[in-house]
């Protein structure tokens, strides 16, 4: 049951960095795909499964955030990636956009890399 709670919560994971790559190209473009409804709708459900999933997981593995730091780190840097992909599609400025679209993508990817390395810092730890 566990390894595949792990790999649903890693697909999850994937399809999150995918749907948001795809948006913020279409984004860039200025897609009228973006306006679709199913386009708006997706992501939030996957994300929903995404945050799900990772608690199930958390608290099938008996691990806590308050006990595992690099837990806890992703939990927080998973609303910071919410909170820019909120403000990639939604801000009036296309810089912002743009801005909060790769800054989004940076945040995933430092999640990723605390969710290998089991440690807060992820790799931030080889550029210091
Ligand atoms: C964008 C958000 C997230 C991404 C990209 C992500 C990614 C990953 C990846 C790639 C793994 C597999 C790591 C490995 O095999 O060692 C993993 C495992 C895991 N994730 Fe996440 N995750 C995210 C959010 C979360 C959140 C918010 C939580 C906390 C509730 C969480 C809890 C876990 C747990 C408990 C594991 C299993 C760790 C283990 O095998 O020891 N994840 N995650």
């Amino acid at each position: 049951m566990l390894p595949i709670l792990k790999h649903l919560h890693m697909t999850f994971a994937l399809l999150s960095f995918l749907g948001f790559t795809l948006r913020g190209i279409w984004m860039l473009m200025e897609s009228d795909l973006l306006r679709r409804r199913w386009v708006k709708i997706l992501p939030h459900i996957n994300d929903t499964l995404l945050l799900l999933s990772a608690l199930v997981l958390a608290g099938m593995m008996g691990l806590s955030p308050g006990a595992h730091p690099w837990l806890l780190t992703k939990i927080i840097a998973l609303f910071v990636y919410i909170g820019l992909g909120v403000l990639a599609f939604r801000h009036p400025n296309k810089a912002v956009r743009t801005g909060a679209w790769v800054a989004a993508l940076i945040v995933f990817l430092y999640i990723v890399s605390v969710a290998f390395s089991k440690h807060p810092m992820g790799f931030l730890l080889s550029l210091s």
